[in-house]
């Protein structure tokens, strides 16, 4: 499989809106646009940076992916997004390798977009996800 560019980095934050502050007067982001996933338990703002994109992510419960990551290891890098072109053979070219996948098939993640996540330690200690854009 071959990412094409990184999507976006997703950042784990204790409070959304003052994250999306900190990121607007420090780095002069603009926000693009605000969703929540309920099944994940998450609500997230994707900023931009020129270019590039952080995706803060914020967990509407303890019980959910981001909620134990928060109380396990604080805010901070939460995972690394790639954009691929063909998500399903990306997948099965990484499960063919024997990669731990989080999901073995596509879902929806936040913002509409088609998304699988890849188990950090198959990623030397980075959880990895990627999306299909457009
Ligand atoms: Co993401």
């Amino acid at each position: 499989m071959r990412a094409k560019r990184i999507h976006h980095l997703g950042v784990a934050v204790d409070d959304l809106d003052e994250a999306v502050d900190s990121y607007q007067r420090l780095f002069g982001a603009e926000v693009e646009g605000r969703d929540t996933l309920e099944s994940q338990g998450v609500e997230a703002v994707a900023v931009r940076l020129g270019e590039s994109r952080v995706e803060l992510l914020a967990s509407l419960g303890e019980d959910t992916p981001v909620g134990r990551f928060l109380a396990k290891r604080g805010p901070g890098m939460h995972h690394v997004a790639y954009a691929v072109e063909d998500l399903p053979g990306g997948l099965a070219d990484l499960a063919g390798q024997g990669v731990h996948l989080i999901d073995d098939v596509p879902r929806r993640g936040l913002f509409g977009m088609q998304v699988a996540f890849v188990h950090p330690e198959s990623v030397h200690g980075v959880l990895a996800e990627l999306v299909t854009v457009g």
